[in-house]
C-alpha cells in the first residue's frame, strides 16, 4: 500500500473496537448537545419518549427520529443552530435549487475541525504538504471552494484558489502555476479538458497527477475518460453542506474502492427510503447521517436523500461508501421503471463516436412520459458513426434499463458546458 503508516492522524490509526468506543461517547454528547439546545430536536426527542441517555449502544440511534431536508427549511435561518450567535464564524448555504434556500453554520472549532477533515481527504487522495493544489470548485456560499480550500491549507499545501468560470484562464493557469493536483466538480473537468484541446494544449503534458473529484454523482466510466485524457488518478471527495461540506468520505488513490467515511466524525447508517428502517451494511439505500462533533449546527440522523451502501474498510478501518449511484430526487420513473441519470453516463460513455457530453430531457407524450438522451457527437464523427451511436444508446438502455427512450446525436459542442454541478435532467413536462 503507498500509504505509509506515519502519515495517518490519531483518528485514522484507531481499532476498530477503538473507533466504536470512540463513536459511542461522541454519539451521546452530540445527542445531548442537540437536545439540550436546540429546540427542534428536544421536541422531536420529548415526542418520540426519547432522552439522549437511552441511546447507550450505536445500534440505539435507530430509534431517534429523522431530520429531513424540510427541518431545516422550516427552521430557516437560524433555528437549528445550537450555539450563541457570537460564536458562529461562517455561514455556507447548500446549492438547493428548488424552495426557499438553507444556511448552515460553524463555530471556530467546526471549521478546524472541517479542515482537518478536507486535509486527510486530500492526503487518502494522494496529496502531500507542499504540493500546489489548483481549486476549481466554486468559492461562496457554496461549500466547494472554501472548504477544499481551507484543507489544502491545513495539510500544508500551496493553494491556487481559482474558483469556478472564465475557463481559458484555469488552462492558463494550470500552465503557469503547475499545480500537482487539482479539486473540481467531473462536470467541470470535462470542460476543461475541451479547452486545453481547443488551445492545442495536450492535458497529458501537464503538471496535474491527481483530480478530486465531487459534488455530483459520477461514474467508474466517467473515472476512466478524465484519467486517460489527462493522464492523472481520478478519486471521489463526497460531502453535503448540511454535514459539514466535502471530506465527509474519501477515496483512497491506492486502492479507489469507494469512499471511507470519516466515521470519527459523521458516523453514518443506510436506511431503506421507504419505510425507513435501517439497513445493514452491504445493502443499498438512503444514506442518513449523525455529526459526532459538530458545535454550530449539530444533524441528528439526516436523510441525504444519497442512494449507496456500506463497505468494510480497505485502505483505512473507517467503512466505506460505494460512489453515490444518484439521489432519489434525480430518480426519474419511466413507465414503471426507475432510471438514474448515471446509468445513462455509463451508456453514453462506452459508445464510440459520442462525447462525454449528454443531457436528458423529459417531456410528456400524451398521458406518458417520455425520456429524450441528447448525445454530443465526438468531432469527426460520420452520420453513419451517429446513427451507429443512437442505436447503440437506445439498444443498452432497453438490454440494461429496460425502457424505451429516444436518443438525439447533437452537434459537437452544442450542449450546454457545466461550470459547477451539471444539471443533467431538462424537465419539460409542466409546460
Ligand atoms: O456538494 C459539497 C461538496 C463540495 C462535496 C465539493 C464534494 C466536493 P452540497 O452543495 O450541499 O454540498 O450538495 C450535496 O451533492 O447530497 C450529493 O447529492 C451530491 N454530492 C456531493 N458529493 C458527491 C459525490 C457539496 N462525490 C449533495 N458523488 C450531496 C455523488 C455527490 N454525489
Amino acid at each position: 500500500m503507498a500509504d505509509a503508516t506515519g502519515l495517518l492522524d490519531m483518528g485514522e490509526r484507531l481499532g476498530a473496537r477503538e473507533l466504536r468506543a470512540l463513536q459511542r461517547e461522541r454519539l451521546r454528547a452530540s445527542l445531548t448537545h442537540a437536545y439540550t439546545n436546540v429546540p427542534f430536536y428536544r421536541e422531536a426527542f420529548d415526542k418520540a419518549g426519547l432522552r439522549p441517555e437511552d441511546c447507550r449502544e450505536l445500534a440505539d440511534l435507530a430509534r431517534f427520529p429523522f431530520t429531513t431536508k424540510a427541518d431545516l427549511r422550516a427552521n430557516y435561518p437560524y433555528g437549528m443552530f445550537a450555539v450563541e450567535r457570537e460564536r458562529i464564524r461562517r455561514i455556507h448555504a447548500s446549492s438547493g435549487t428548488t424552495g426557499q434556500p438553507t444556511v448552515v453554520g460553524y463555530t471556530e472549532n467546526d471549521l478546524s475541525m472541517w479542515s482537518d477533515m478536507v486535509a486527510r481527504s486530500i492526503r487518502a487522495a494522494g496529496g502531500r504538504p507542499g504540493d500546489t493544489i489548483h481549486v476549481a470548485y466554486g468559492y461562496g456560499l457554496f461549500t466547494g471552494g472554501l472548504g477544499a480550500h481551507y484543507g489544502a491549507e491545513r495539510l500544508g499545501c500551496t493553494v491556487v484558489p481559482a474558483s469556478g468560470g472564465m475557463t481559458a484562464r484555469q488552462v492558463r493557469l494550470i500552465q503557469d502555476l503547475r499545480p500537482r493536483i487539482i479539486m473540481v466538480t467531473p462536470s467541470y473537468m470535462l470542460t476543461l479538458l475541451d479547452e486545453f484541446e481547443r488551445q492545442g494544449v495536450d492535458p497529458r503534458g501537464t503538471s496535474l497527477r491527481v483530480g478530486i473529484f465531487g459534488a455530483e454523482p459520477w461514474t467508474e466510466g466517467m473515472r476512466r475518460e478524465i484519467e486517460e485524457r489527462c493522464g492523472i488518478d481520478a478519486v471521489d471527495i463526497y460531502g453535503l453542506s448540511e454535514v459539514v461540506g466535502p471530506g465527509v468520505a474519501q477515496e483512497c488513490v491506492e486502492t479507489k474502492d469507494g469512499l471511507h467515511i470519516w466515521e470519527d466524525h459523521f458516523f453514518p447508517e443506510v436506511v431503506d427510503p421507504v419505510t425507513g428502517e435501517v439497513l445493514p451494511d452491504g445493502e443499498r439505500g438512503e444514506l442518513v447521517f449523525t455529526s459526532l462533533t459538530k458545535e454550530a449546527m449539530p444533524v441528528i440522523r439526516y436523510r441525504t436523500r444519497d442512494l449507496t451502501r456500506l463497505l468494510p474498510g480497505t485502505a483505512r478501518t473507517f467503512r466505506r461508501m460505494e460512489k453515490v449511484t444518484g439521489r432519489s430526487d434525480d430518480m426519474v420513473i419511466l413507465r414503471g421503471v426507475n432510471l438514474f441519470p448515471t446509468q445513462i453516463e455509463e451508456i453514453v460513455l462506452r459508445t464510440p463516436g459520442v462525447a462525454p457530453h449528454f443531457q436528458l430531457r423529459l417531456t410528456r407524450e400524451g398521458r406518458l412520459d417520455a425520456l429524450t438522451v441528447r448525445a454530443e457527437a465526438r468531432p469527426g464523427a460520420t452520420p453513419e458513426v451517429r446513427d451507429a451511436a443512437a442505436r447503440a444508446i437506445v439498444a443498452a438502455v432497453k438490454d440494461g434499463i429496460g425502457v424505451s427512450v429516444a436518443v438525439e446525436i447533437v452537434e459537437p459542442e452544442s450542449l450546454e458546458r457545466s461550470v459547477g454541478k451539471i444539471k443533467r435532467i431538462v424537465d419539460l413536462r409542466s409546460r
